[in-house]
């Protein structure tokens, strides 16, 4: 065979390996199906390079013009497939940029507003008016030692007084507590006066549940330590607060007993025309300021400790203390 039947011989396999390629680059529909055609015509063992392997036997004049033609066809087969490519991408994009379209006319989903829990907020609120006094937060664990809840206390080993705690006590020796009280103990311990704390916290009682007993309630503890308290300071700050708690509302102080004050007292008030008990108070006695290293020649103080529950069972006129448990959100909502 002449070289140039040879030469016009790779002219019409480059022509036809040209359109071959082009007709089925216009076919492909994916990105893969276009790299396989890449590899099977323009690879380094593609149908290309095998119609170059024949080059070899073209005469010096013709190599230059087939080698011409070649680049044609395989910038032109590349452009194709480039082309290709970007047709097939934008298109994915499209689709997408369709699947995901946001409408941002259609109405929202409705999240509802959480709140607070009645027990919750009075117990803010309450601690709120203490901190406006200029009293800080402290708390205690749940868990407690005899020594934290009575001893400390002054609450002697067999004091009848122990007995009306109905407390819970724990097979490692230890009890739930059965007041913030031992907050007080905890925190002189770690405090010089003068102190002004309110401590906040669960309480536990082996109480049969009643609609006015739970055995499981909320208490808030005052206490404030410093040179030359009185009475007379304990019932005014008592009377700031039932006052900003109520409003104009008629108050009694009865005298009572508790093993940690002297004197001690419990406060009522006026509500509905009836007399309701708020919470007990008194003078600290000396022996609990001993206990925790306090000269009582030197410092007096006073407490109180007030039931979360009866305070908002008064601020929202609820006659069952369960309600504040079960979770019912029709009674919930309602605050
Ligand atoms: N801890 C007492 C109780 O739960 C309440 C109480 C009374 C606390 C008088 C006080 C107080 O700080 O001074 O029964």
């Amino acid at each position: 065979m002449s070289s140039s039947t040879q030469s016009s011989d790779l002219e019409t396999q480059l022509a036809s390996l040209r359109a071959e390629a082009e007709g089925a680059i216009a076919q492909s529909t994916t990105l893969e199906e276009l790299e396989q055609l890449r590899i099977k015509y323009l690879g380094k063992k593609g149908s290309l390079s095998q119609v170059l392997g024949g080059m070899g036997k073209l005469s010096a004049e013709q190599r230059p013009r087939i080698g011409a033609i070649a680049n044609e066809v395989k910038e032109a087969v590349q452009t194709r497939l480039d082309e290709a490519r970007g047709a097939l991408q934008a298109a994915a994009i499209a689709a997408q940029l369709e699947a995901e379209t946001l409408d941002v006319t259609m109405p929202g989903t409705f999240r509802p507003q959480g709140q607070g829990h009645p027990l919750t907020n009075t117990a803010n609120r309450m601690i709120d008016i203490f901190v406006g006094l200029g009293y800080t937060v402290a708390t205690g664990p749940e868990m407690e030692t005899d020594y934290y809840n009575f001893e400390a206390l002054n609450f002697q080993p067999d004091h009848p007084a122990r007995d009306m705690q109905d407390t819970l006590f724990l097979p490692n020796g230890n009890l739930l507590r059965t007041h913030t009280s031992s907050v007080q103990i905890r925190y002189m311990e770690e405090n010089d006066p003068p102190i002004r704390i309110v401590s906040p916290g669960r309480c536990y009682r082996r109480d049969t549940v009643d609609a006015t007993h739970s055995a499981v309630f909320h208490q808030l503890e005052i206490l404030a330590v410093d040179e030359g308290l009185t009475f007379t300071d304990l019932k005014g700050t008592l009377k700031v607060f039932l006052e900003a708690m109520f409003g104009e509302i008629e108050i009694r102080f009865r005298p009572s007993y508790f093993p940690f004050t002297e004197p001690s007292a419990e406060v009522d008030v006026k509500w509905k025309g009836r007399w309701l008990e708020v919470m007990g108070c008194g003078m600290v006695d000396p022996n609990v300021l001993k206990s925790v290293g306090y000269d009582p020649e030197v410092y007096t103080g006073f407490a109180a400790g007030l039931g979360v529950e009866r305070i908002a069972m008064v601020l929202h006129q609820l006659d069952d203390i369960r309600r504040f448990y079960t979770s019912d959100l029709r009674f919930l909502r309602q605050f």
